[in-house]
């Protein structure tokens, strides 16, 4: 998944992964992570988690390749923000929260005050086998000792090619083998992209805690 293929799909509004609600999982599941304050969404989107977990009282650290997806976040959401420069990245900062618009890859540990937390929805799942690798090694060396709710999806994937890939529970297992992973949900779920629908292919949602 090279950078364009995301603008491109943000460009033509191809975002089927965007939720007009907050995320069940996250609403249920996020209080059993060990406490904190401050939350990193990597690959954010615009998603409206981020005002949930705003209204929850924490500092919310984000980043996102597509400034359109920024933008329309803080536009829906009208909440009044500004906008700076940092290294490789524009800075969308607003009363609780800050935005990177740019490539997580290329993000310092010093971008982030005192953040131990970590929503991934939607985001490992992104991306292609080869890039998850990669994406948790930034993530571990990012945040050491970083705490997660992370949520995944399987599927046959010889059937229909992510995104969102399949990422079975052996995978996160050898991803986060430097930590305690434990399985909080998994079942069945109907909220499935289209063309997984249009082929009738089974899905099943993981909801892990990662500590
Ligand atoms: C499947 S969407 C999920 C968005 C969000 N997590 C949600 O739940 O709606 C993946 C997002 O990651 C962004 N993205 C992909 N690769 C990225 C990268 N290397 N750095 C920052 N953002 C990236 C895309 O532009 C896209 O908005």
């Amino acid at each position: 998944m090279n950078p364009e293929f995301w603008h491109e799909r943000w460009k033509d509004n191809k975002i089927g992964f965007h939720q007009e609600n907050y995320n069940q999982h996250l609403i249920n599941h996020i209080k059993k992570l060990p406490p904190f304050e401050r939350i990193f969404l990597p690959l954010c989107g615009k998603s409206k988690d981020m005002v949930w977990l705003m209204e929850q009282g924490f500092y919310l650290y984000g980043v996102e390749l597509s400034e359109k997806a920024i933008l329309s976040f803080f536009e829906e959401q009208n909440i009044q923000h500004t906008i700076s420069e940092i290294k490789n990245f524009k800075v969308f900062t607003a009363e609780n929260c800050t935005i990177y618009c740019g490539d997580l890859f290329e993000l310092d540990e010093n971008l982030f005050e005192n953040c131990q937390a970590i929503y991934d929805r939607a985001s490992l799942i992104a991306l292609p086998e080869k890039m998850r690798r990669d994406y948790v090694a930034k993530l571990n060396s990012l945040f050491p000792g970083f705490q997660s709710l992370l949520l995944t999806i399987e599927y046959d994937q010889t059937k229909v090619d992510g995104p969102p890939f399949n990422v079975s529970r052996k995978e996160v297992e050898e991803l986060f083998k430097n930590k305690n992973i434990s399985l909080l949900d998994g079942h069945k779920t109907e909220k499935v992209p289209k063309k997984m629908e249009d082929l009738g292919i089974e899905v099943i949602q993981n909801i892990y805690k990662i500590t």
